[in-house]
């Protein structure tokens, strides 16, 4: 199975960034979490701020990935590209977020990119992220 794994705008900061909010584990060291726990299928990671990058993150990967799981960070309250894009791709997709968007301000409660996605995960911060990959390896 090989799983693309795609992080957004300011998720390169984690860390240092809201550590209340988002967590103090580094991007880095999520992903060698889910790389470890990825029980030897392929498993490929990407960082990018810009909305055109995950598009195109996603185009060049559409006939490799079997699965997407994404944070699209503050992409996930108002990108129709991305969403068109992960629906255009047709690779199964898990949405995730280490925050509680449901619980936040109101302009986050709001995803546009649930509905093209299997499963959403949020809160509980980087487990999220575990939540997530478990999903995909045990999906039937
Ligand atoms: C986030 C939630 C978003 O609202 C926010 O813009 C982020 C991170 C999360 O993982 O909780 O950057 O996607």
């Amino acid at each position: 199975m090989n799983i693309l794994v795609i992080n957004g705008p300011n998720l390169n900061l984690l860390g240092e960034r809201d550590k209340k909010i988002y967590g103090s584990k580094t991007l880095t060291e999520i992903e060698d979490i889910m790389k470890k726990s990825a029980l030897g299928h392929k498993i490929l990671f990407f960082q990018k701020n810009g909305e055109g990058e995950i598009i195109d993150i996603l185009h060049k990967n559409r006939k490799w990935a079997d699965w997407l799981i994404i944070n699209p960070a503050a992409y996930t309250h108002y990108s129709y590209a991305i969403r068109d894009a992960i629906e255009s791709c047709q690779i199964k997709a898990v949405e995730v977020h280490l925050s509680d968007i449901s619980s936040r301000e109101a302009f986050r409660r709001k995803s546009v990119i649930k509905d093209v996605c299997l499963k959403q995960f949020k809160g509980g911060g980087w487990k999220a992220y575990l939540q997530a990959l478990s999903f995909c390896l045990n999906y039937e």
